[in-house]
């Protein structure tokens, strides 16, 4: 392992760009949203002013309104595409107008509670508190404003699963957007491991629609032609949202903003339901424009252990497809589960092993008391790393490379998680 680890380290010191972290050079040249969060564990057992600094310069970027962004465009790089001329927004840093799955919250307190440097991690957390609480009212006020219980995403790039057969039907009703563009990823990677171009269309489409909109929050929940409450994102903030309140409870932070997210806790409690399906025994996105539920068998459906979403009743069946699920899996669980009719062993988010993913699910299989299957999922994601090194993913049967290689987030969750 004394080997890995210096590597793993290498390759977290070759996408330094100096305060931020690149995902991979090449391929993504900037700093993204959940991408810096899980980097930010990567960096901790080394250099803890670097994993405060990670998450300190993503937070440079939160807008006004509270929202921070999924890419922060720091320093030019003409290897993206779409860069900050497509998304029109004109703010320092520059930045997309969308976000990502909000884990931060997570990390930060994993941080507070594991870093050494105590006066560093007081010191931190005072001006980065304040700043998650805009966050999450953000998600809550702006992403449910009809106070349903459950946010809605906007774009498949907000979840990060951005070709997830959870999203085809969904993206169908989005136009295709009207003018040539060319792609950068596919100069970089194999087609055959990203998505389409009918769903590059799409995803450029509401970019588009976005900047037409002006970033205005309350148009664009009228009028988005994508309005999903993905199963993804809605538990990653209800357990971030924890998290937060846990750590304002440990600084003797409480206030009005408090006591409204605790509410929103209890709401989504009473909501998540709805996300539930007795046929497939799994937790599944909803579209909220065509009201129907967004039937793909994906990894998603595993993320509301991760926020304690799951129900006493629903455990066990959940834990079935699970099981049944890891007796296919030579390795750990797949973005979309083997038996979905749109499964792709390599192809991005239609079938590939993604390792914080599995480190997700494996934290909430814990909380439950589910430790084999934990452990095994561990298992599982090591294998990959020791097989295939670094990569984004890891094709969801042979454990080889799929993606980008040198990955942040694969050698961060070695880091911290696996070595
Ligand atoms: C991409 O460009 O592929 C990214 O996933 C967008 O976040």
């Amino acid at each position: 392992d004394a080997h890995l680890i210096e590597e793993a380290k290498a390759t977290l010191i070759k996408n330094d760009l100096g305060g931020y972290t690149v995902p991979t050079h090449g391929l993504y040249p900037f700093q993204w949203n959940w991408d810096s969060a899980i980097v930010a564990l990567g960096w901790l057992p080394f250099d803890e002013p670097r994993a405060w600094e990670e998450t300190t310069s993503l937070l440079s970027a939160q807008w006004k309104s509270g929202m921070v962004p999924h890419v922060v465009f720091h320093k030019h790089s003409d290897t993206y595409f779409p860069g900050p001329d497509i998304w029109g927004v004109q703010n320092s840093p520059d930045s997309t107008s969308i976000t990502q799955p909000p884990v931060l919250a997570s990390v930060i307190k994993i941080l507070f509670e594991e870093t050494e440097d105590r006066a560093l991690a007081e010191s931190q957390i005072k001006t980065i508190v304040p700043q998650l609480i805009d966050y999450h009212l953000w998600w809550y006020k702006q992403r449910d404003p009809e106070n349903t219980g459950l946010v809605v995403s906007y774009h498949p790039w907000e979840s990060g699963m951005d070709n997830s057969p959870a999203w085809d039907a969904a993206l169908e009703a989005v136009p295709c957007v009207d003018w040539e563009y060319t792609r950068r990823d596919t100069s970089h990677i194999d087609a055959s491991e990203r998505p389409h171009k009918k769903e590059y269309d799409r995803f450029l489409y509401l970019v588009d629609f976005f900047r037409k909109m002006n970033f205005d929050d309350t148009l664009i929940y009228q009028d988005c032609p994508y309005r999903v409450n993905d199963v993804s994102i809605i538990s990653i903030l209800h357990r971030a949202t924890k998290d937060l309140l846990t750590l304002c409870e440990k600084i003797g932070v409480s206030n009005d903003q408090t006591a409204y997210l605790v509410k929103r806790l209890d709401l989504t409690e009473g909501a998540i339901s709805k996300l539930w399906c007795s046929e497939t025994n799994m937790f599944h996105s909803f579209d909220t424009r065509s009201n129907t539920m967004c039937k793909a068998r994906t990894s998603a459906g595993l993320l509301p252990f991760f926020a304690g979403l799951v129900s006493e009743q629903q455990t066990q069946p959940l834990i079935s497809v699970l099981d049944k699920w890891l007796e296919h899996s030579t390795y750990a669980i797949s973005s979309t589960h083997p038996d979905d009719p749109n499964y792709e062993p390599q192809r991005y988010w239609r079938g590939p092993i993604w390792i914080h993913i599995n480190w997700m699910i494996a934290i909430g299989l814990e909380d439950y008391g589910f430790s084999q299957q934990a452990q095994r999922i561990t298992e599982g994601s090591r294998a990959c790393i020791y097989k295939s090194g670094f990569n984004e993913s890891f094709h969801a049967e042979t454990g080889a490379r799929s993606g980008g290689a040198d990955f942040s987030w694969t050698a961060a969750m070695a880091l911290y998680w696996l070595l």
